[in-house]
């Protein structure tokens, strides 16, 4: 983040239309014509709003809420910076859902995974995935600043977490992957040249890895450009869609499946040979 940012916690600044909520009314009404705009209004003002949401933070005395756009990111690299996608938290209760829904539906168990969350941000995600008594809950976030913040509210959790908890200040490109099976989250972090780089990466340590393992992906904010570049892996079959009405709050489960090449060249996923 730029030094002038106030906190990281600040997104807009005095430029932003939404500093004069009646202001915008007024436009939206010249715009939209009076109940139009009233309607948009209401759904507005009744909208969950995820940068408000510090209901994890009140009860954990952590910092994990806000927002940083990526303009203030303290990201050196300028194309990697073009790639990456703002700082926000998803919600606590939204990552329990995912860890349960996996829980129930195709049995992990907790203690045979890890947990990584590729761009981890202020940490939430990580810190809630470690109420699960996962093997490790990792997570790795490009900017040194997040990360800081993140390392200081796993402080704050360290005696309530079921999992150890680690913090790694890193490109997603460079991480390596630890053993054994693995929950990968993803909270729409970065790009499609990224994305697919990263994709890459996971496909092939796991191609590489001895022991047979089984990795998820969950993706959220299951956007098309992301469907788009997990389409180009088929060894990262979609296994379910979860559909929210809050299209940020999608979805998507992917799983890892060994391709292998048969006698008649073709490459298809070992568990349909
Ligand atoms: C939408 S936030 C996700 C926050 C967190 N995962 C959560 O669920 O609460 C995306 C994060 O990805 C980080 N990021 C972007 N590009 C990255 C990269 N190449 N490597 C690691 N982290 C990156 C951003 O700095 C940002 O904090």
């Amino acid at each position: 983040m730029k030094s002038s940012a106030p906190s990281p916690k600040t997104s807009a600044g005095a430029e932003s239309p939404w500093d004069s909520p009646i202001d915008v009314f007024q436009e939206s009404a010249k715009e939209l014509g009076f109940w139009m705009a009233l309607r948009y209004a209401l759904i507005y003002a009744l909208s969950y709003k995820p940068v408000d949401d510090t209901r994890y933070d009140r009860q954990h005395g952590t910092d994990t809420s806000g927002i940083v756009p990526t303009r203030d990111l303290d990201i050196a690299d300028d194309s990697t910076r073009w790639q990456a996608n703002l700082f926000l938290a998803s919600p606590a209760r939204i990552t329990r859902y995912m860890i349960e829904a996996q829980l129930g539906a195709a049995p992990i168990n907790p203690q045979d995974y890890s947990f990584v969350d590729y761009g981890s941000g202020k940490g939430r995600s990580t810190l809630v995935a470690a109420e699960y008594p996962f093997k490790r809950a990792i997570g790795i976030e490009i900017s040194a600043e997040l990360t800081a913040i993140a390392r200081q509210n796993a402080e704050r959790v360290k005696s309530r977490c079921a999992a150890p908890v680690e913090f790694f200040c890193t490109d997603a490109r460079k991480f390596l992957l630890p053993e054994g099976n693995l929950f990968l989250h993803m909270y729409h972090p970065f790009g499609q040249d990224i994305l697919r780089e990263v994709l890459s990466g996971i496909r092939d340590q796991a191609i590489a890895s001895e022991q047979p393992r089984r990795i998820l992906i969950p993706y959220l904010f299951s956007v098309a450009m992301a469907k788009a570049v997990f389409h180009e892996f088929p060894e990262f079959r979609r296994t379910r869609d979860v559909f929210c009405m809050n299209p940020q709050y999608r979805w998507t489960l992917y799983e890892w499946v060994p391709h292998t090449t048969t006698s008649d060249g073709a490459n298809k996923p070992a568990s349909l040979l």
